[in-house]
Formats: structure tokens, C-alpha cells, sequence
């Protein structure tokens, strides 16, 4: 991926199956980070520009739509959010809290049955990020609500051994800046787990010391 190295922000991003509580973590930590003085940026892939509507409509006609096509829109959506939005964010030096980014493309669009290092390499014009939080929780947790949200037509089964590839292919992806939390806790414990690492990123000395 590229690095970009004028940049002095951070990017932090939540990633996860649907229903493990990414958005109400990303949520709180927004909040913890503006109340200790932070300047941060909060946002989501799909993003609300004319892409993301694309995205939107592709999940209640899924049939209009192959699964190249689908990559594309990801990737469209993808690539006007780092011109916009991320890379201006990073160069003011904002801390931008992104529930979604590429990972989830190597998950979803893999689990379609494309290949997930290929796609990975299709997203080298967007910003690595600095910390990755990938949520793990038993998939029933977020099930009933991919129904919902999604409008899919997809049998139980069918959706279960869907979301089982995503998850594996989410785990499979190793990079030092990604760990993974345990989503499967309170929301109070859950937040306690990520405002952990994001210390840790942003003030490392402050963590050494208290070793
Ligand atoms: P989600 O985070 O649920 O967005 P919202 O709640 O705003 O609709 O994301 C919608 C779905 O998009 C989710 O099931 C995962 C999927 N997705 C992909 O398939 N590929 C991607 O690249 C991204 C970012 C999301």
C-alpha cells in the first residue's frame, strides 16, 4: 500500500461482520478522543456520495449486479472518500475514525469468490491505515440485522456460510497494525478493549511508562 509520508494524521479504522457493534464503538470513541481535545473525523464506507447510493441500491436489486461490477462500486466509492475526505483529513492531522475501509472489500467481494490479496492490491491508492480494530463476535450476534439492513433474499443458510467466509477471510489477513477485539462484551467493556489500542497508538510513551 502506498505510504503517504507528508501525511500527519491517523487513520483508524473499525472493521468486522455486520452486527458486532463497530458503529456504536466508533461512536463512543469519537466522543472519549473530543472530550480529551483530539481533532478527529468521523466517516463510513459506504460513504452517503453518489456511489455509496449505488452501493445502497445494489443490496435490494442484488440480480442488476455482477460481483466485478460490485467490486468496482466499492472501489469508486473508495477512491472519491481518500481523495475527499481521508487524505485532506490526514494532512491536517486529524484522527479519522472510518467504520469500514478495504479490509471489508477483501472480505465481502472475496467471499463472492474473488481473490482477497488481489483485491487488496487493487486498493493501493488508499492510505494505509495506522490501527485496524477487527471485531469478532459468534455470528449469530449480527445475523438478524444483515437481513434487515441488506433487503437480501439469501436463505439463513446461505447468509450463515456467507458471512462464515467473510469472517475467515477477515482473520486471515495479517497485518501488524491490526488486532482484534472481542466484541463479544458489554458495550463498557468492548469500548475498555479499544480505548486501549488507540492509547497505545497515540500516546506510546505514556503506555511504556506505566509498564
Ligand atoms: P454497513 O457498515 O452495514 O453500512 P450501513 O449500515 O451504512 O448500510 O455496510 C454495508 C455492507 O457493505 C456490509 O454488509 C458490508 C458491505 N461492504 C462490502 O461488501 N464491501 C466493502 O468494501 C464495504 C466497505 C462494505
Amino acid at each position: 500500500m502506498n505510504d503517504h509520508p507528508q501525511a500527519r494524521g491517523k487513520l483508524i479504522v473499525f472493521e468486522g461482520t455486520d452486527g458486532t457493534g463497530k458503529t456504536t464503538q466508533r461512536d463512543l470513541l469519537g466522543r472519549y478522543l473530543q472530550d480529551k481535545g483530539y481533532p478527529i473525523i468521523i466517516t463510513k464506507e459506504p460513504t452517503d456520495g453518489p456511489y455509496g447510493m449505488q452501493i445502497r441500491d445494489l443490496y435490494t436489486h442484488r440480480n442488476k449486479y455482477s460481483r466485478e461490477d460490485e467490486l468496482s462500486l466499492f472501489l469508486a466509492d473508495r477512491r472519491e472518500h481518500v481523495a475527499d475526505l481521508l487524505l485532506p483529513s490526514l494532512f491536517e492531522g486529524k484522527i479519522i475514525l472510518c467504520d469500514r475501509y478495504y479490509f471489508s472489500t477483501a472480505a465481502y467481494q472475496g467471499a463472492l469468490g474473488l481473490n482477497p490479496e488481489t483485491i487488496l492490491t487493487l486498493n493501493d491508492f488508499a492510505p494505509e491505515p495506522d490501527l485496524v480494530l477487527l471485531f469478532q463476535a459468534h455470528l449469530d450476534v449480527g445475523h438478524t440485522r444483515i437481513t434487515a439492513g441488506r433487503g437480501e433474499t439469501l436463505n439463513n443458510f446461505e447468509q450463515r456460510e456467507f458471512l462464515e467466509k467473510v469472517a475467515t477471510i477477515f482473520a486471515s489477513i495479517k497485518r501488524p497494525y491490526i488486532h482484534n477485539i472481542d466484541a463479544s462484551g458489554s458495550i463498557d467493556d468492548v469500548h475498555r478493549l479499544v480505548v486501549g489500542h488507540v492509547i497505545e497508538l497515540l500516546q506510546p510513551a505514556f503506555v511504556a511508562a506505566m509498564d
